[in-house]
């Protein structure tokens, strides 16, 4: 099923939409314990298209920064690059809940530098919710936006800005000290009042017990079946990568699709097998032809 018949002989670009009601952060945070939730990133208008039936929760990450750019790492990105990603992909769906992640540097520094953020991007790309990184440390500024109208998921557990900080993408948790830690994060943006939280690369046993411990949905990449939903880089799943983190399951192999059809155009091309008549335009035959 698809949200969208998209007329080819006007504009892939405008797409004729068939609107269903947009997922709310209520009805999100009330999907607690039931169903879990779908949420897959997304960074384009086409892709977010294709994605929005199936998902309910569409989230453009900072990870576009590898996904996208070709940087190293997440720290590098910019409102400005967040902003036009998010835009297009709320343009692109019409059932997901869009949520934004907040680039680093962009809100730790006080509440109202991530107020200031966060408010842009609401107002640039027309998405309802942001996400950001960290625990404890951000609980007093997840609540100050919370109360301020914009709706905050958290990210705990591995998180990739903090990289410089963790000194790699390890699992967090196998220590007593980390488990305590995690453990007190997931409280704390719980009652800072996230309306959902990312659990990432976290031993299976604390994400079973955050999720059973907190009031807001936990969704899980590389933590456990047990959260209440998982989320997956679009690019890894569809196997645009051969290298990917051990929590990724393939669910296609694109890249080996794309390589193939790429190879055969160059093969049709140098071998002048295309174009054939059919993509290309003869003069009509006809009197004013005579
Ligand atoms: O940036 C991102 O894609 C993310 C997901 C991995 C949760 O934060």
């Amino acid at each position: 099923m698809s949200t969208f018949t998209i007329d080819t002989s006007t504009s892939r670009a405008t797409p004729t939409p068939a609107p269903m009601k947009r997922l709310t952060v209520p009805a999100i945070r009330k999907a607690k314990g039931a169903t879990p939730l779908v949420m897959l990133t997304a960074y384009t208008c086409r892709m977010a298209q294709i994605l929005d039936p199936h998902c309910d929760i569409l989230l453009v990450g900072d990870s576009l920064a590898q996904v996208v750019y070709g940087l190293p790492s997440t720290i590098p990105v910019s409102l400005d690059m967040m902003c036009a990603h998010g835009a297009a992909v709320v343009r692109g769906s019409y059932h997901s809940l869009v949520v934004i992640d907040m680039p680093f540097g962009s809100y730790e520094e006080s509440p109202a530098q991530a107020f200031r953020s966060a408010s842009h991007i609401l107002k640039e790309t027309g998405a309802a919710a942001v996400k950001l990184e960290g625990g404890e440390a951000m609980a007093e500024t997840i609540a100050f936006l919370s109360a301020r109208g914009i709706p905050v998921m958290a990210h705990i557990g591995l998180t990739p800005q903090a990289v410089n900080a963790l000194g790699g993408y390890g699992a967090r948790g196998r220590g007593e000290a980390e488990r305590a830690k995690l453990m007190r994060d997931a409280i704390a943006i719980d009652e800072a009042g996230a309306f959902a939280v990312v659990v990432e690369g976290v031993v299976e046993p604390i994400a079973i017990e955050i999720s059973a411990k907190i009031g807001c949905p936990t969704i899980g990449i590389g933590a456990s079946a047990a959260c209440d939903g998982q989320v997956l880089v679009i690019d890894d799943m569809l196997g645009m990568f051969d290298r990917v983190p051990r929590f990724v399951k393939k669910f296609a192999d694109l890249s080996g699709q794309i390589e193939a059809a790429a190879a055969q155009y160059a093969q049709d091309v140098r071998s002048r097998a295309f174009p054939t008549p059919d993509q290309t335009y003869q003069p009509k035959s006809g009197p004013s032809d005579a």
